[in-house]
């Protein structure tokens, strides 16, 4: 088997959560990935959320795996002088830095160009081009400016945000697909580009049914909303839907057996005008079949709530698990809220590698996602994340062939951690 991203190779200068889901992909692929790191203190996470003194958090560990590590100071000549040296043999560079950090690096995509007209140069941002371009950004500021978070919770309740890290890892998607589509471009044109993905403009894509409801809304009330059969008028925006589906067909989540005491005892329910007749069937609601008023799809929208009252009768009087099987027994999608501990359990998604057990020498045995894009032809076992500046040394003698006596010079100006003192003659 092959590695799909073989020879391609990756200056990881991200930091935080975006940009590292985008080169841990990266890595996924069999590029050869190089995080370059702070002396000292490194990525930001490798602290943050510590769960275990002194040992990098599980926030650093499962965001940067199968990557190599370098410090250096690129605010120092030397440090300067070897990232240089990297952007000339790398293929990719990789950044998500406030706006403006690259630049007063002096790192424009000029002088990058003059360096290596090859490489392609990623970038996240908060914002794209525009009144906000200069701000920094955050995952749940996207969220709110994506348009996600107007659009999520219940109509009488705050704006939410969603635990899904929309802005954060769906950027890091987008810009690992932009990253794959200008390496292939370069195969027919030689040259690199930039590719910038903004996270607003990530949060709006992955939102964009809602942009679609707000100008169906221009044209009448959004009938497939609970709020619509509940008689309660629209404004002028799309509303928060509770957990209504985005899609045509109606859904909720009802409860299930144990939901008094088991906070994820629902089950996701939907009323797909294909398995109508075998709902009804199912709930024991027959006279549904041949009553007019609930026969046609169009003709239940106004009585949604009791529609799916009747159904949670049924459902709470099972698990959710037991509902699972008796529907998807005759085609009927439904999904059963699952806990994190209940995935964390789950041994068919260790057998894909959705899951993945590592080994840390530091902090022992943990569990981490894995990739969730299978090739046929790419064979990369997840590996731990590497230590602070663990490769240092291997990537300035090996991946840059420098010799002894500039690695000793380059270390001794601190460009990659406390100056090392060479000995006195
Ligand atoms: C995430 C974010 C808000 C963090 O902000 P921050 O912690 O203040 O970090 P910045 O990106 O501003 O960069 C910090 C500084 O570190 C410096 N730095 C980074 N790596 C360095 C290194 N190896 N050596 C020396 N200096 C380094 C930068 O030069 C910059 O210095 P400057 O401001 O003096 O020019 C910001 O980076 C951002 O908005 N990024 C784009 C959007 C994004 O990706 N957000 C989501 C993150 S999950």
């Amino acid at each position: 088997m092959g590695k799909a991203l073989d020879g391609v190779r990756v200056l990881d200068f991200t930091h935080v959560q975006s940009g590292p889901t985008c080169t841990q992909l990266l890595a996924w692929f069999g590029a050869d990935v190089i995080k370059v790191e702070r002396p000292g203190e490194g990525d930001i996470t490798r602290s943050q959320l510590r769960d275990i003194p002194g040992a990098d958090s599980l926030y650093f560990t499962m965001l940067n795996s199968n990557k190599r590590s370098i410090t250096l100071d690129t605010k120092n000549p030397e440090g300067r002088a070897v990232l240089e040296e990297l952007i000339k043999i790398c293929d990719v560079m990789v950044e998500n830095f406030a706006p403006g950090v690259l630049d007063r690096m002096g790192l424009t995509w000029e002088r990058i160009q003059s360096i290596n007209p090859r490489i392609i140069v990623a970038s996240v941002k908060g914002f794209g081009p525009g009144p906000f371009e200069d701000c920094k950004v955050y995952e749940n500021v996207a969220q709110c400016t994506g348009g996600s978070a107007s659009t999520t919770g219940f109509r009488d309740g705050l704006p939410l945000v969603t635990g899904s890290q929309i802005g954060d890892s769906g950027t890091g998607l987008h810009l690992a697909l932009g990253i794959v589509t200008a390496l292939y471009q370069r195969t027919l044109t030689g040259k690199g580009q930039k590719v910038l993905c903004a996270m607003q403009d990530s949060v709006l894509n992955l939102c964009r049914v809602k942009l679609r409801d707000q100008q169906r809304l221009e044209r009448g009330p959004l009938q497939e909303y609970s709020q619509f059969g509940e008689g309660i008028p629209f404004g002028d925006t799309v509303p928060r839907a509770g957990n209504d589906s985005g899609g045509g067909q109606p859904g909720r989540i009802l409860r299930c057996k144990g939901w008094e005491t088991d906070p994820n005892a629902y089950i996701y329910f939907i009323t797909q005008a294909q398995v109508w007749d075998k709902v009804c069937t199912v709930i024991g609601k027959e006279e549904w079949l041949t009553d007019p008023d609930y026969a046609k799809p169009v003709n239940r929208l106004p009585k949604l709530n009791h529609i799916f009252a009747t159904i949670e009768e049924w459902t709470m009087t099972k698990t959710k698990f037991e509902v699972m099987d008796i529907l998807n027994e005759v085609d009927i999608p439904c999904g059963p809220i699952l806990s994190m501990k209940e995935i964390a359990a789950d041994e068919s998604l260790y057998a894909t590698g959705t899951l993945v057990n590592v080994d840390h020498p530091v902090r022992g045995a943990y569990i981490t996602v894995g990739n969730p894009i299978k090739l046929s032809d790419n064979d990369v076992a997840v590996e731990r994340s590497p230590l602070l500046g663990e490769h240092t040394d291997e990537i300035l003698s090996q991946v840059l062939n420098l010799g002894e006596e500039r690695i000793a010079q380059i270390k001794a100006s601190g460009a990659t951690g406390a100056p090392v003192r060479q000995a006195a003659e």
